[in-house]
C-alpha cells in the first residue's frame, strides 16, 4: 500500500534486512518471496522505502537464498544488495551495508523485508523525530515502537518521560521487571548514516543470544548523550510474517485495508469480504464488484462497469459500463471495450473486444480481436493453438458468429458477416457474407419410430 508523503528534507536511504532463514515457513520458496496481494513481501518493503523517498535502498541478503538477491537486483539493479555471511544478528546485518552507504550523506532507516504491512505513513514519524532539534524533541536515533497485546519475544523499550528512550532489552536478556513492559521494538529505526555506523561499530555480542543486536545502538547513543526517542505505531502495521498462518493473517489485514480504501473511493461492493484484490488492482469510482470476485495482478476497471459474481479477472482492462460475468474469466491481454458484455463461462485471453460487443455464454476467445457490436454466439471457440504456435482470429464490426462456431486461426470474419451455427470456419469470411461449414442435414423418415419399436420388442422378450 502506498501513502503519499511530503518530499524529504534530508536525503534518505533504507537498509532492508532479509538475511534471516525463514525456516518456520516450511516452504521451498524463501520467506520474503511469498506474496501479499500478489506482490512479494520483499517488494512491499521496497515500495515503502521508495514511498518514503529513499534515494538509496540496500537489501541485506543471506547465502541460503540466492533468489532473494536476484529478485532485488532485477528491480533495483546491481549494487542494491549486500551479503551477510554468516548472519550474526540484526546489528551485524546493518553493518554489512556500511560500505555500500559509505558515500551517502543523510538519514538511514532500517526495516525488515518480512513486514509487508509497514507503510510509509507509519514510518514517517521517525523522520519527523529526526527532523526536530535534539533540544526541541528531536532524536539522533529514532525507534518505531508499538504496544504489544502479547509482548513475549519482542525487545522491550525502556522509556523515560517525553518519549525518551533509554535502551532496548531483548526478551532473552530481560529480567522480570523488564518483561512487564508492554512497549515493544518493531525493529524499524532511523538515524544519521555516520552516527548509525559509528554506534554499530561499538556493538558487541556479549548477550544471551551471542548476537550483535541492532537494538544496542540505543543504549550506546544514550550513553554518548545523543537524543534517543521512540514513535509508536499500531501493532498490525509492524507485524512480521514468520509462518504460513501469519502470512495468511497479514493477507487478510492487507485485503481488508485495500477493500476499505476502494469503498471510500466510490467502488460498490455489497460483500467486500468475499472480494480478493491484488496490489495493483485499479477500480474506478462507480465500478460495481459483486460477491466472490478474484482480481489477479494487472487489472483496471473503468467507471460503470459491473464485475458480476464469481468472476476471475487478471491482466485485463475493462471499459466503461462493460458487464463481466457471472462466472467469467478474463486473462492477460483481455481488453474489454465500453458497454461490452462477457457472460458466464466465457474465457477471454489476449483479445481486444470492441465497444458494445457481446459474448454472453460458454466461449473461449483467445488471441485476436472482436469488432464493435459483434455478437459471439454460445459455444464459440477461437481455435488458436496447433500444439506449437498460436494464431489469431479477427472478427469484424457487427459480425454475427452463430452458436458453436469453431474459428480455426489464423482466420478473419469480415464486418457484418455471419457464420452458421456449428460451423468450422477455416477460411476468411468476406464482409457481409454468410459462411456455413457443416455437414448437410439428412433426414430418415420414420427411422426413430422403427428404432424404438425394435428396442421395446427386445426388452419384452427378455
Ligand atoms: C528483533 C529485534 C527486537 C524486535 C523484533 C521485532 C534485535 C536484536 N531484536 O528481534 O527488538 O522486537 O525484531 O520483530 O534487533 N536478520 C538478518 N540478519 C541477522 C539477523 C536477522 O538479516 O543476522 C533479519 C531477519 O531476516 C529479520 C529481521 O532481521 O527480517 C529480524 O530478525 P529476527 O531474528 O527475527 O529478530 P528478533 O529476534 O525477532
Ligand atoms: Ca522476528
Amino acid at each position: 500500500m502506498t501513502n503519499a508523503v511530503s518530499p524529504p528534507v534530508r536525503p534518505r536511504a533504507a537498509v532492508i534486512l532479509a538475511a534471516g532463514q525463514g525456516t518456520r515457513m516450511k516452504s521451498p520458496t524463501p520467506k520474503v518471496l511469498h506474496r501479499i496481494g500478489g506482490r512479494t513481501l520483499l517488494d512491499h518493503a521496497i515500495d515503502t522505502a521508495q514511498t518514503l523517498g529513499c534515494e538509496r535502498i540496500v537489501v541485506v541478503v543471506g547465502v541460503h537464498s540466492p533468489a532473494v538477491g536476484e529478485h532485488v537486483r532485477q528491480r533495483l539493479g546491481e549494487g542494491a544488495t549486500v551479503l551477510q555471511d554468516p548472519p550474526l544478528g540484526t546489528g551485524h546485518a546493518v553493518l554489512a551495508a556500511r560500505d555500500a552507504l559509505a558515500d551517502f550523506d543523510g538519514d538511514v532507516v532500517v526495516t525488515y523485508a518480512d513486514c509487508p504491512l509497514l507503510t510509509a505513513a507509519v514510518v514517517e514519524p521517525l523522520f519527523a523525530l529526526r527532523g526536530g532539534s535534539s533540544r526541541g524533541g528531536g532524536a539522533d536515533v529514532a525507534v518505531l515502537g508499538f504496544e504489544a497485546a502479547n509482548p513475549v519475544g519482542y525487545g522491550r523499550l525502556i522509556m523515560a518521560p517525553g518519549h525518551v528512550l533509554l535502551r532496548i532489552v531483548e526478551e532473552k536478556d530481560a529480567d522480570e521487571t523488564v518483561k512487564q513492559v508492554k512497549h515493544c521494538n518493531s525493529g524499524v529505526l532511523a538515524a544519521d548514516r555516520a552516527t548509525l555506523f559509528d554506534l554499530l561499530a561499538q556493538v558487541g555480542n556479549d548477550n544471551a543470544k551471542g548476537e550483535y543486536y541492532l537494538t544496542d545502538v540505543v543504549g550506546l547513543a544514550h550513553e554518548r548523550e545523543l537524543a534517543t526517542r521512540a514513535a509508536f505505531a499500531p501493532e498490525p502495521a509492524v507485524q512480521g510474517v514468520n509462518s504460513q498462518a501469519e502470512l495468511a493473517a497479514a493477507e487478510a489485514v492487507w485485503q481488508a485495508a485495500r477493500r476499505q480504501a476502494l469503498l471510500v473511493e466510490g467502488v460498490t461492493m455489497p460483500a467486500p469480504d468475499t472480494v480478493h484484490l491484488s496490489w495493483d488492482t485499479r477500480l474506478a469510482a462507480g465500478v460495481t464488484v459483486e460477491p466472490f470476485v478474484v482480481f489477479g495482478p494487472g487489472v483496471s476497471v473503468a467507471s460503470g462497469a459491473v464485475i458480476k459474481a464469481f468472476s476471475h479477472v487478471e491482466g485485463a482492462a475493462v471499459g466503461e459500463g462493460a458487464l463481466i460475468g457471472p462466472y467469467a474469466r478474463l486473462r492477460p491481454g483481455a481488453e474489454i471495450g465500453p458497454e461490452a458484455h462477457i457472460g458466464n463461462f466465457v474465457e477471454v485471453k489476449k483479445v481486444k473486444v470492441g465497444a458494445g460487443a457481446k459474448a454472453n455464454h460458454l466461449s473461449y476467445l483467445g488471441d485476436g480481436s472482436i469488432g464493435a457490436k459483434a455478437n459471439i454466439g454460445a459455444g464459440t471457440i477461437f481455435c488458436n493453438y496447433d500444439g506449437f504456435e498460436k494464431f489469431e482470429t479477427h472478427v469484424g464490426e457487427g459480425a454475427f458468429i452463430g452458436s458453436n462456431t469453431a474459428l480455426v486461426a489464423p482466420v478473419r470474419v469480415g464486418d457484418g458477416a455471419m457464420t452458421g451455427s456449428g460451423s468450422v470456419i477455416t477460411r476468411d469470411v468476406a464482409a457481409g457474407a454468410l459462411a456455413v461449414a457443416r455437414a448437410p442435414q439428412s433426414d430418415k423418415p420414420g427411422w426413430a419410430d422403427r428404432f424404438r419399436a425394435l428396442k421395446l420388442a427386445k426388452r419384452g422378450k427378455a
